[in-house]
């Protein structure tokens, strides 16, 4: 399975939800990839900084650059995926968080693109882009499944309850997006993993409310139950 996370949008949790659900993957013995599209290299820095704890199991990752730049050509990057997906049962695509030919390049090989948003209507304001371009899309990859994931919602159960409902109000008027059921809420263990190069659900000591949030997302990713 291809997944593609990426967006219109810095700083969503794009990376924070690659390099956790590939772990997952990983601890559940399923043969990942993480692929980094991204130039700021955030994936990969993740990866390195995970490599020098030899007490994790390894998370496989790479970045293609070539003169110093990341690998942004559409054709080069099908190419890439399509000998990988060989390879790897799945490849967990970083692709940043700006629409350009990389984005749309992983996406024509996707099956899944998870686009992360924060609860803040300039992340809702991208969701016309992201319609438009999994519409056209999904003309040329009928197996393109295009789902939006809210990110540091609010610990108030209040505040959360209007800040997705917020979402599902500007959702409702495109076709081509649905929203994932679960979310992940704010919560100071997920960027303390991620700076040690661990997923949430490896942190000590362990937060079980954050743990269970991506437990969810992670069998809604894989519809397991
Ligand atoms: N659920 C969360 N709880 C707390 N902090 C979070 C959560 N998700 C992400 N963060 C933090 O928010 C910041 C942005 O997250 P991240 O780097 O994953 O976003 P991104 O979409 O990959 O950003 P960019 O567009 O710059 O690549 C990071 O500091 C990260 O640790
Ligand atoms: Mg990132």
């Amino acid at each position: 399975m291809v997944i593609v996370i990426g967006g219109q949008k810095g700083g969503s949790g794009k990376t924070t939800i690659a390099t956790n659900i590939a772990t997952m993957c990983v601890i559940e013995n399923r043969n990942i990839l993480l692929y980094d599209l991204d130039p700021q290299r955030t994936t990969t820095l993740w990866a390195y900084r995970r490599d020098e704890d030899q007490s994790l199991p390894r998370v496989d990752s790479i970045q293609k650059v070539l003169n110093g730049q990341t690998i942004q050509d559409g054709e080069v990057i099908v190419d890439e995926l399509r000998n990988l997906q060989s390879e790897y049962r799945d490849i967990i695509v970083d692709a940043g968080g700006i629409n350009n030919e990389a984005l749309r390049a992983a996406l024509l090989l996707a099956d899944l693109a998870i686009f992360p948003i924060i609860p803040s209507e300039f992340d809702m304001w991208t969701f016309e882009t992201l319609n438009n371009l999994v519409a056209n899309l999904q003309s040329c990859s009928r197996t393109l499944n295009a789902k939006v994931l809210i990110n540091r919602v609010s610990t108030n159960p209040a505040t959360a309850k209007k800040e997705i409902e917020d979402c599902d109000g500007f959702l409702s008027g495109f076709d081509h997006l649905t929203r994932f059921d679960s979310f992940l809420s704010e919560r100071i263990a997920v960027r303390r993993a991620s700076g040690k190069g661990m997923a949430t659900v490896e942190y000590k000591p362990p937060d079980l409310k954050a743990i269970k949030e991506f437990e969810s997302v992670y069998k809604e990713v894989f519809n397991v139950q």
